[in-house]
Order: structure tokens, then sequence, then C-alpha cells
């Protein structure tokens, strides 16, 4: 029996020297001849495994081991794993599918890098909120090179999906609410994971635009349910981060959990086939989600896990993560003639580019490094650079004048649960963050006001029912000039299945809020959380409102630069902050109606509530500073602007009216007045951050083309159509400087 490996060693090492002078291994050959050729090379069975992924986890379906795992690593019958992680690790499991297969096909390994690896940065809801490409880019480049460091070549992430429901929980791993802002963040994601896409060096790795598509748009904002959506706000709501995502390069994308228009995303062919590859020309290649063809069967439109194999495949899914469906049935179905070889040679082609443009062909243990793992992690600059953004996203939505905080005689009560919560501070999806390195307020604002100048207590729980430490709470805040607060939401109630009804402060912590407001000091709110929660109750009996979000690694220092003032805030909301759950979906860019709202509130058969204004607590883009911002002078290049002419160019001049510098996000939006479908009240169309000094003004120039006012019309074509326009520039989506404008068609 002994012999048997020892024999098998040897064909495989005669058939690695056979194999060396292939086209395929050669790297001077083109990746489309190298894919050509190695197709040609592959059984079945051998193409079919290129399909399969499994995860490490003993607690999930599937092998998990490496031994349990090993005889289909030599068949070539894995083609990528997820979560396994560390450069040993992957160099062990790599060398196994390399060495041990008759073709030598390395893997592709697989992780949810969603805001950073090691070094974790603010939740990707946060980093949205700080409107700045720049520094989202390079927070996914340092994200993407410790990963790589680490032996992984692949994110599952940017997660692009547009979200108006805040009661879905993975609200806080996109970009916010809006279309345009979401795709401006997704290309930037993109590039930062994959750069230019040639992956020649190891600071980037493959990106995964997920989920696709409408994942969002859940019913009830409950995660994973199914949605109703028509195509036409699918068209211009929730593809079009996607579409950006595919137009800056992203390698693959996953399908999402939820169906849609009856036919689940996973198997949709006109999701997956139409719009994607036919419509958008995507070559890359799709990733199920987790079990997701498998759960084709509780969907119901499937008999069997081979007939899901079947759908989803043909559909135009790729790689099967965690099903088992692929790995046992698409040889059969081939044989079968019941999918075309042309499609699982489509399929693999798309999945061995990949593998080649990563140069895993090449060297397959490029990304399992295990010296530059070393000194990937936690550089000085990647945590500066995690400060950065996290104080970058902070949304200071009140300030009565308690902020920001002298450093200088001083006295401060650091209360609440959240203040020194190390894991709670990394928010969902921590990728390889560990508390330890974690720097929390407590510790960042101790740095600041030393010894009995800080009185810290936890206060409460983020949920239960103890009240016991309110009692100590109050008596720092008697003792202390200021309190601030740090409530909100632990990492158990924000990410992936953590839908909520109630978006009030859970526990005790309202509570704890009311009783520090008794005591009679400003008090600060510091809201840490993954989504908004409703602040009507909370804004009376407090100072300030800072929402810090989940803020990460770096967080501590990055709350305390935004308090002292050390750092101006100038994160501007994402998404629209609602007054009740009653108001949910609430989003700017609604449509009008035939009543729209009233001038007096009570005024009846109107479209308004008889308990609620119809108005957020703040709105879409809005976030304070510790200056202001005046706007006038808007100006428009000509009063008219022509199909396939000149764009128009959009002007106003933003003046910093308060005492010290500080950045605004200058916002533009647009009115289509009259359309053949009703059209939104206002759409964000272009943004601009900029840094004033105390007193400075600047002219701030937009440009608009006929193709940026495109939808798609009453016929499903997509176009401008011609008419009367509004434009509106401002801090925020109520922007009141507006004027009006024309399109004309084309002469
Ligand atoms: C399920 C999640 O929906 C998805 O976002 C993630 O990438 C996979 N699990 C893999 O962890």
């Amino acid at each position: 029996m002994r012999i048997l490996p020892s024999l098998r060693r040897l064909v495989v090492s005669l058939s690695a020297i056979a194999l060396g002078a292939a086209l395929f291994a050669a790297p001077a050959a083109s990746v489309e001849e190298r894919v050509k050729e190695l197709l040609g090379r592959m059984t079945l069975e051998e193409k079919v495994g290129q399909l399969v992924q499994y995860s490490s986890r003993e607690d999930m379906t599937g092998p998990a081991t490496a031994s349990s795992i090993a005889p289909q690593m030599q068949s070539g019958g894995v083609g990528s794993m997820l979560n396994i992680v560390g450069a040993a690790e992957t160099r062990k499991w790599q060398k196994l599918a390399v060495e041990s297969s008759r073709l030598h096909i390395p893997l592709l390994f697989g992780l949810d890098v969603i805001h950073g690896y090691r070094t974790i940065f603010p939740i990707p809801l946060a980093s949205a909120a700080s409107w700045d490409l720049e520094r989202i880019e390079k927070a996914e480049r340092i994200a993407a090179t410790e990963a790589a460091a680490a032996g992984i070549n692949w994110t599952f992430a940017p997660m692009v999906d547009i979200a108006r429901d805040p009661r879905w929980g993975r609200i806080a791993e996109g970009a916010g609410e809006d279309p345009y802002l979401g795709s401006a963040i997704a290309r930037a994601r993109v590039h930062g994971f994959q750069g230019d896409g040639s992956f020649a060096t190891t600071e980037t790795i493959l990106a995964c635009a997920k989920h696709f598509a409408a994942y969002g748009a859940a019913q009830a904002g409950r995660d994973y349910f199914t949605t109703d959506v028509t195509e036409r706000v699918l068209r211009e709501v929730y593809l079009p981060p996607f579409k950006a995502a595919v137009e800056a390069g992203v390698g693959t994308l996953m399908p999402a959990f939820n169906d849609l228009d009856g036919t689940p995303c996973s198997a949709n062919p006109f999701l997956l086939d139409q719009v994607l590859r036919r419509e958008w020309g995507f070559r890359g290649f799709l990733v199920s989600d987790w079990a997701a063809v498998e759960e084709l069967r509780a969907h119901g439109n499937v008999t069997d896990l081979r007939d899901a194999a079947k759908k989803a495949f043909l559909a135009g899914m790729d790689v099967d993560m965690q099903s088992e469906a692929f790995g046992p049935y698409i040889a059969g179905l081939v044989r079968a003639g019941e999918i075309p070889p042309s499609r699982l040679d489509a399929a693999v082609g798309a999945i061995l580019g990949a593998k080649f443009r990563l140069g895993l062909f090449d060297d397959p243990y490029r990304f399992s490094n295990e010296e530059r793992e070393k000194t990937a992690m936690l550089h000085p600059e990647s945590l500066e650079a995690a400060r950065d953004l996290a104080r970058r996203s902070m949304v200071l939505l009140k300030n009565n004048g308690v902020l920001p905080l002298r450093t200088a005689d001083l006295t401060v009560a650091l209360v609440g649960p959240l203040a020194d919560a190390p894991l709670h501070q990394m928010g969902t999806w921590r990728g390889q963050g560990r508390k330890e390195d974690v720097v929390t307020v407590r510790t960042a604002l101790e740095q600041i006001y030393p010894g009995r100048r800080l009185h810290y207590a936890y206060g409460c729980d983020v949920r239960g029912n103890d009240t016991q430490g309110i009692e100590k709470a109050k008596r720092a805040a008697v003792d202390s000039d200021v309190v601030v607060v740090a409530v909100g939401e632990d990492v158990y109630q924000t990410g992936e299945s953590t839908s909520r009804t109630s978006l009030d402060l859970s526990g005790p912590q309202l509570a704890l809020l009311k009783e520090l407001n008794s005591a009679g000091k400003p008090i600060v709110l510091l809201l840490m959380t993954g989504r908004p929660l409703l602040l009507e109750a909370v804004e009376p009996l407090v100072d300030a409102i800072l929402v810090a979000w989940h803020p990460g690694t770096m967080g501590g220092p990055a709350v305390a630069d935004v308090l002292t003032g050390a750092y101006n805030p100038s994160g501007h909301l994402p998404l629209t902050w609602p007054r009740s759950v009653g108001q949910i979906p609430l989003f700017y860019a609604h449509k009008n109606s035939g009543r729209p709202a009233p001038l007096k509130q009570d005024d009846p058969y109107y479209s308004r509530y008889i308990d609620s204004l119809n108005t957020p607590s703040y709105p879409f883009g809005f976030g304070l500073s510790y200056t202001s911002f005046g706007y006038d002078r808007l100006r428009l290049s000509a009063p008219t602007i022509r199909e396939g002419g000149a764009p128009l160019t959009v002007t106003a001049r933003v003046t910093n009216i308060g005492k010290r510098a500080g950045e605004e996000v200058v916002q533009l939006y647009v009115r289509d007045r009259v359309g053949s479908v009703t059209r939104p009240v206002r759409e964000l169309k272009g943004f601009k951050k900029i840094e004033l000094a105390a007193d400075e003004s600047r002219d701030v120039e937009f440009s608009l083309t006929p193709a940026d006012l495109a939808f798609w019309r009453a016929d499903m074509t997509f176009g401008a159509e011609p008419g009367d326009f509004d434009v509106f520039v401002g801090g925020d989506s109520t922007a009141w400087l507006t004027m009006p404008f024309k399109l004309e068609a084309s002469r």
C-alpha cells in the first residue's frame, strides 16, 4: 500500500516535467492562449473541479481538514477555498493542490476582507460618509496588501448594495442609499482592491462586487427575504453601483441570496446573463453566496440539488460556494446533454483567466509569504490611514457649542458600554482584526485627559436590562465638566442576519442618557453604530451628537481628534436618517406623488402621516462642522444644453463663514420636472469635498452632460428627455440654491 503514494508522486513529477514545456505554463504567452491550451488538456472532471469552492471552517458543511479534502485535491476537484488565512496555512493548501494534482492548477483563496484585514478601517457605511474617494481607495489598498501577505488573493468585497431600509443590518456593509454616490464608491473600492487589474504587485487582489442584485431591497428589512422591485427601479437604483464596478474592471461578482421578480438571483438568467454579460460585457466569473445554489430548493424553483445545479449554472453562476451541487452534478449534466460543453468552458476559462492574471501559475505562492506577512500588518502608515479615514467618516449631527472640547482645564466623564469596547468598535466583518490591536475611545481620551481628569464609567450593557451601573455613571457626570456617552449597537446587532424591528437605543441605554441628563452637565452623545438609530427621544437630552459608527482599530484616537477639534468633522450622511421606523423606507430621491407633502402638516388628503412629519431627523448629505459654510452666486454656463452638445458648467461660490478651517462636501442635485415617467424630486449628480480656510471663498464647478440626465424612459430605453430641469447646489439634499435649465433635442 505504501508504494502507492510514492508512485503517485513520481507520476505527478514526471507530468510536471512534461507540462513544463506546455504553452499554458509559458509566462510569455497571452492569458487567452494559456487558458485555451490548458482547457484543451483538462478532463471533464478537472474542469468541474474549478467550479468547486470549500470553506475550511469545521462548523460548516463540507470537508474541513486537509486530510479529508486531499483526495479531491489530488484529482483536481477543488478550484478555490475560503476562510483559510495566513501565509503558512494557505501555502499548505496550495502545495496540496499544486503538487498533487495532474495539471498543477493553483487555488484561489477568498475571504471577506470587508473593511480591513488586520488593520480594521471604519465600516463601509462609515467610510461612505467621508465622501472621500481617494482615502476609501487607499484603505482598500491597505486591506489588500495585508490580506495578500497572508495568502488571500480574492476578497468578497466590495458590497455595493443600495440600502434604503435601516432595519436591514447589512446596511452597515454598503455605501448607503444613493446610486450616484454608491457608484463612485464602488469604483474607488474596486480600484483599491485590484489596482489597474494587472496584479503586477502583491498589493492588489481580486475583488468581488456583491450581492447581485437588490439584496438591500429585502421586504420589511428582513435579511435574505424576498424583494419586489420593478425593472425600472432595479436598473435605476440597485444596478448602477454594480455597473460601475464592472466598468472599473471588477474580476468577480456574487449573486445575491434573494429572489427577484420570482427568480432567485443565483439562478436568474436575466440578471446573470442578459444584464451582466450581454449588456455590460462582463468577462469575469460569478461565485455563489454561501450555499446559495443548494438554497434554491427552499426558494422553491428547483426540484432537487441536481436541478439547482443545472439552473444556477445555466443562468451563469460559475463557482459554487459550499453547496456541493456543482461538484457532484455538473459533469453528469454535461454528459447528459443538459448543459452545453461550451458553457462549462466559458466558466472554467474565466476562472483560469483570473488565476493566470493573478500570476498564480507562475508562482502559486506569491501571496503566501511568511516574511511579508510579518511586516505587512498594522504598519504605522496603515494605522494612520485608518485613523484618518475614521475621523473623516464621523458625522456631527448636533452641536450647541459644547464641541470641540478644550483639552486644558477640563474634566470629562466618559460613560457607556461602547467607550472601551474593542470588539464592538471594529464592527461587523472584522477580518483578522484583533481586540488587542484596537485603541478604544477610553484609551485615547485617557492620553488627553490624564489621571483624575477622566472619569470612566461603563454605565450599562448595550442590551439586557441591568441598570446597576447607571448610578455610578451619574456620579462620574456630577464630578465632571462634560459628559461623553458612547452608546449604540454592539457587533451582534449589525451586519448579516441582524435585522431589527426597533431602531431605538436598545437595553437600558436611553435610561442611562436620561439619568445623565439629570446631572445637569453638557452631554456629548457618541453614537457607535452600524446603522441609523432613532434620535427623536434622545436629541433633547444631549448637547451634541457625533455619529462615530463602528470606527475600527484606530477609532479611539479618531474620536478624540474630532471631540477635541484636532480634526474638524467633515462627514456627511450617505443615507437619510429617519425619525421613526414607520417612515421606512425613507430616502431623499423619492417621487413627488400627485399629492405632495402639505404646507400645513394637518391638511388632510395629502401624502403625509397623521402622527409624524414626512421629513427625516437628518437629511441625506447632512453633516455639521465646527465652522459653517455659505453658498451663493450659482451660475450656469448656459440656460440650455443640447443633446450631443457641450456640457453645462454649474458654478457656485462656497464660503467658510466661520472662524476655523474646515472641509465641506459640496453637493449638486438635479430635478427633471417632466418625464415620460415620474422622476425623483432630486437626484445627486455630483459632489466635491473641499477645504476652506476661515473666511475663504471658492467657486466650485461641476460639469453636467445630457448623459447625466438619462433615465429608463417609459419605453424602457435609456436616455435623457428634452425639457425643463432644476439644478440645486448645497451642503445636503435639501440644498435651496437653485436655477432652472433646459435640455433641447439635438438638431
Ligand atoms: C454570506 C454573505 O452573504 C456574503 O456576503 C459572504 O461573502 C459569504 N457569506 C462568505 O462569507
